[in-house]
């Protein structure tokens, strides 16, 4: 089922332009359809979604549409393609890239299970076909700038961190019955993005113990988790989680990301070493000019960053990612790794003790 269908050669190469199919054009493909139709470089290749809102969508906007993404990689062939299915599809539907060997950015997490994205990934290996995944904060100025900051060896060793989840969720959030129970809840919506954060800068989690407790709104899925950590660096961490509880503390209400949120003066992520701190987002580093004591002055200073938006910067790597012509920055095995320590949070507050990270582990 098409209609609309638009060109479907491939673009001379020459002028750098990359046409893109969009799988899934729910609340964030509708987000990349608007990053893409302001890059001068890409053009839409049209819509697979099988919601009849996708289809009049793609009516009104005059963009190809396709029930599914078979058809959509068969009519539009595109260059590349966009995943923005719920996460049980990334899957499949990645599957169905990666043997026309397409090009997919993959929205987080890559999949629902390590199986799933192992599958994913090997498929994409043995076809030569690259898969980005969307941790789009790694395209944020300000991540990259902690991460040279803490790897670069400026506050010395690192030795602990904190990270701070804790915002208000409204109420009719809840209207949707998935996000009442396992799955639709802040761990594997929002923590897994803070656990590729602290990855990203402060290295790979090796260990993982957690309570989790729904005891704020009593529903199955859990609204309240408090995660300690162990890197495989040796510094320690833990992040504090609540997505009931008025607060300014998260990644979503301090960096200023996504205008549905009002930015908030404050920082989520700490990085501590042994000369010094990092407060994230705001890149206050914190250092002793003299004596390292605590009853010496403490200097803290501000660092600049450009205001660059992280996902019209991942867009633009997916582009080059297209031509070949960059890696992607967030491999389909990095978000697998990612994935695998968020997992654990859940396995650990059931198990009641600490699950070991690393895929290399079993
Ligand atoms: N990077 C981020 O910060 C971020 C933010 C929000 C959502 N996401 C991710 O984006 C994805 C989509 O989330 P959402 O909030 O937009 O969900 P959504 O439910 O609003 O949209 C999903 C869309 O997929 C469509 N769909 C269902 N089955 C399909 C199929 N077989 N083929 C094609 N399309 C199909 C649905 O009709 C719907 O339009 C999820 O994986 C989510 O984790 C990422």
């Amino acid at each position: 089922m098409r209609k609309g269908q638009v060109g479907t050669s491939r673009p001379a190469a020459a002028e750098g332009r990359v046409r893109i199919g969009v799988v899934g054009a729910g609340a964030f493909g509708r987000r990349h359809l608007d990053y893409l139709s302001r890059n001068p470089y890409c053009e839409i290749a049209g819509i697979a979604d099988p919601a009849p809102a996708a289809a009049a969508l793609a009516a009104e906007r005059g963009l190809a549409y396709y029930a599914d993404v078979e058809a959509l990689l068969d009519g539009a062939r595109p260059d590349g393609v966009v995943i923005a299915t719920p996460n049980a599809l990334h899957v499949p539907v990645g599957l169905a890239c990666a043997a026309r060997r397409v090009p997919m950015l993959v929205e987080k997490p890559i999949a629902e299970s390590l199986a799933g994205a192992r599958s994913l990934s090997g498929a994409a290996a043995r076809t030569s076909t690259p898969i980005l995944v969307g941790h789009h904060r790694r395209h944020n100025p300000v991540l990259e700038r902690a991460r040279e900051i803490v790897q670069g060896g400026a506050i010395g060793r690192l030795a602990a961190v904190t990270a701070l989840l804790l915002l208000r969720k409204p109420d009719d959030y809840f209207d949707v019955p998935w996000r009442r129970v396992a799955g639709g809840g802040p761990v594997l919506i929002n923590l897994i993005h803070d656990v590729d954060d602290l990855r990203f800068v402060a290295g790979e989690i090796a260990a993982v113990q957690a309570f989790t407790a729904n005891a704020v709104r009593g529903f199955a899925v859990e609204d309240t988790v408090a995660v300690a950590l162990r890197f495989a660096g040796g510094a320690l961490g833990t992040i504090t989680v609540s997505d009931a509880v008025p607060a300014p503390w998260s990644w979503e209400l301090t960096a200023g990301e996504n205008p549905l949120y009002p930015q908030q003066p404050e920082n989520c992520y700490l990085f501590c070493g042994t000369a010094g701190s990092l407060a994230v987002p705001r890149l206050e580093l914190w250092r002793y000019p003299g004596a390292a004591r605590w009853d010496a002055p403490l200097a803290r200073a501000v660092l600049a960053v450009s205001g660059a938006d992280p996902l019209a910067r991942q867009l633009e790597h997916f582009r080059r990612v297209i031509r070949r012509e960059e890696a992607p920055r967030v491999t389909a095995e990095d978000a697998a790794r990612t994935l695998e320590a968020t997992l654990a949070v859940h396995a650990a507050a059931a198990l009641g003790g600490t699950v070991a990270v690393g895929l290399d582990s079993g």
